[in-house]
């Protein structure tokens, strides 16, 4: 799974929309628990870079390698942002004392089982301060299984002038193991021809109750749990699942 994260970096900003009001948003999370911001499997860094430059201390890591090489190659010249390679699971930086921490957008569920998450969580929680928070974006599993057949994405604005990058894109979800499968082919066209590579992803969706309670293991308590960005508390009908957690 990870290999094909590796073989994605390079056109990983393929699409070039505005995600200004994205990064603002955590801009603004952060700014209530202070300066010091830590971003776990970030890819490039994009969020990562935008933070820094609005002044916060940012350090942003990713376990593909190629991920932060790219990053680097975009985001090197910004200051108070440290790109570095690392595992959620299982990472030791001298820094321990960050403010604030984010995992956006279901990055979490790239992670295969409870085990994992719990290492996670512990390690996170081991670098962050009293008072701390964790913002975590989830889906909760559906108890009905579906799929949606292919269907092909160009990009919004593209953002690259040499290239043109596009991707097929089906999925299939399976109640019984609440794993989600996403299946990608991207397309990369340039003056000199066509290549294309498969990618696939699996997305494991948690029980509610599993995952507060591996925060809780691993010194959170959870203070708020919304339904979207706009703070709409979270009710079961919602399977967007937005936690805000605190370190104890
Ligand atoms: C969907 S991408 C992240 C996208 C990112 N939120 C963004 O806005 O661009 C998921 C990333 O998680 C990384 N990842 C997967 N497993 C990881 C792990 N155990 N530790 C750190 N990063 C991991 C992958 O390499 C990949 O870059």
């Amino acid at each position: 799974m990870i290999e094909d994260y590796k073989k994605h970096a390079v056109v990983w900003d393929w699409d070039g929309y505005d995600n200004t009001p994205e990064f603002d948003y955590w801009c603004n999370y952060a700014a209530q628990f202070g300066k010091k911001v830590l971003i776990p499997m970030c890819a490039l860094g994009q969020s990562g870079a935008y933070i820094a430059q609005k002044g916060f201390d940012v350090t942003a890591f990713d376990i593909t390698e190629e991920m932060i090489y790219e990053g680097q190659k975009r985001f090197g010249s910004v200051k108070n942002l440290s790109l570095i390679v690392a595992d959620i699971c299982d990472f030791d930086f001298d820094e321990k004392d960050f403010d604030f921490a984010f995992i956006a957008t279901q990055d979490l569920h790239l992670l295969p089982d409870m085990e994992s998450i719990k290492k996670a969580f512990v390690s996170v929680a081991s670098h962050m301060k009293k008072g701390a928070c964790l913002a975590l974006e989830l889906i909760l599993p559906s108890q009905e299984s579906y799929e949606y057949p292919t269907r092909t994405f160009h990009p919004r604005v593209p953002n690259y002038t040499d290239k043109k990058v596009w991707k097929d894109g089906r999925g299939k979800y399976d109640a019984a193991t609440k794993r989600h499968f996403i299946e990608q082919v991207v397309y990369i066209e340039d003056d000199k021809g066509m290549e294309s590579f498969h990618y696939s992803i699996i997305l494991q969706y948690y029980e509610r109750e599993k995952i507060i309670a591996a925060l809780d293991h691993a010194g959170f308590i959870v203070k708020g749990e919304f339904s979207n960005r706009s703070r709409e508390p979270w009710t079961p009908k919602s399977r967007e699942w937005i936690i805000e957690a605190i370190r104890r």
